[in-house]
């Protein structure tokens, strides 16, 4: 069965806005796990804008379930996952000015510096994805790189102009999947999904695990916002007898 790992990076988002303690990734952690997920994901940035170091300490410390640690192959980042020797860990690029992580590795350029990563998050007991575009490339280089694992980036797919695009972009991440599979790399795959995308993607045959977060953490923010503002109207009738 395919793994669901809900990425909880925007519920420090939200934190953030305020640089307090609540929405608490870690409380959301056990209420996604409660609900069905599978494993935890969270990507520490460099500019430090959603989840913290302390965030995945505590999640880590507590080992209650999977945690994907996504990273950029930095050293003081590197370092921070290789004490906390978490099952898996993927490697993004990062750009300071992006919104979100917009393409994959570029493994050709950086080859030197992924190899490097890998071979110290794998020295780690880690196993290591690389987060790549669909292409039959990246998939090679990947393989060549000494990777456990690919996340296929579905992107491009999810943000199809019209159903023409969408259709070709999904061919290329079949093709970039079954060439994983047949490279014996464990396949991955995510980034924009929701539940009307999912589907397609989660359909190919030997999908290890999704990662998925925008879309359940606007979902919730929506489900939840009727409970929240009723317990606001309460608190205040009842101050006032
Ligand atoms: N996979 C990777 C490698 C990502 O960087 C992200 C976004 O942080 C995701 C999956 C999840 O994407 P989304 O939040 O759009 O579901």
């Amino acid at each position: 069965m395919v793994k669901l790992f809900v990425n909880v990076d925007h519920i420090a988002t939200v934190r953030e806005a305020r640089q307090g303690k609540k929405p608490s990734p870690f409380e959301a952690a056990k209420l996604a796990l409660l609900a069905g997920a599978d494993g935890i994901t969270m990507h520490l940035r460099e500019d430090r804008r959603h989840v913290q170091d302390h965030d995945l300490r505590e999640f880590a410390a507590r080992g209650e379930a999977p945690l994907n640690f996504e990273l950029a192959a930095v050293d003081e980042i590197l370092d921070l996952c290789c004490e906390l020797r978490p099952p898996l860990a993927t490697l993004v690029p990062e750009r300071r000015e992006e919104v979100t992580t917009e393409g994959g590795l570029d493994l050709v350029g950086h080859s030197d510096r992924i190899q490097a990563a890998t071979q110290r998050l794998q020295a780690a007991g880690i196993a290591v994805s690389l987060f790549i575009d669909p292409t039959p490339q990246s998939v090679e280089k990947s393989h060549d790189l000494g990777a456990d694992i690919v996340e296929l980036h579905t992107g491009s797919y999810t943000d199809a102009p019209d159903e023409e695009s969408r259709a070709k972009r999904l061919a290329a991440i079949c093709e970039a999947a079954a060439l994983t599979v047949q490279a014996k790399l464990v396949l991955n795959a995510g980034h924009g999904l929701d539940t009307t995308s999912v589907g397609k993607v989660a359909a190919l045959p030997q999908l290890a695990d999704l990662n998925i977060g925008h879309a359940i953490v606007s979902r919730a923010l929506m489900v939840g916002m009727a409970e929240a503002v009723r317990e606001m109207r309460q608190a205040i009738d009842a101050a006032q007898g």
